[in-house]
């Protein structure tokens, strides 16, 4: 299976997973990580509302617990007539595991609707590059 049809599956399916009874808003993410492997996500929200987190931190995490260190491509994929791209913060948490030149795939139910360049979502970002070394 292509690479953009497996991460379009996998978000899709754990989109359906999500947890949203507060925003009944579901979102479902999938990262490919540089060794080939897919990892979903999806937003799991709370009572206490700041504490939800978003589909992208999940799939992040996920791909974190595998192993795996960088994001060679990321699909989002949400219902609606707007486009559901990645929240500020959720931008800062792709940067920090992947080049600004990777693909930022925005899709609903039907496929990809557009893709971003990370660069583009994010400019002049700040990395794990701008630290010091110590
Ligand atoms: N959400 C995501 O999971 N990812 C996004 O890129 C945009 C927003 C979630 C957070 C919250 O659970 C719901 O969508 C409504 O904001």
């Amino acid at each position: 299976m292509a690479a953009l049809e497996a991460l379009f599956d996998a978000a899709k399916q754990a989109r359906m997973r999500a947890y949203a009874p507060y925003s009944r808003f579901l979102v479902g993410a999938a990262v490919l990580s540089e060794d080939g492997a897919v990892h979903a996500g999806c937003n799991v929200e709370n009572a206490a509302y700041p504490v939800g987190t978003c589909a992208e931190a999940g799939a992040i995490a996920a791909m974190i617990a595998s192993g795996a260190r960088r994001i060679a491509e990321i699909l989002i994929i949400g219902d609606g007539p707007e486009l559901v791209t990645p929240c500020g913060a959720c931008r800062q948490r792709i940067r920090e595991f992947a080049d600004g030149s990777i693909p930022v795939h925005i899709a609903d139910m039907n496929g990809v609707r557009r893709t971003f360049s990370l660069d583009s979502l994010l400019p002049f970002s700040f990395g794990p590059d701008n630290l010091p070394t110590a």
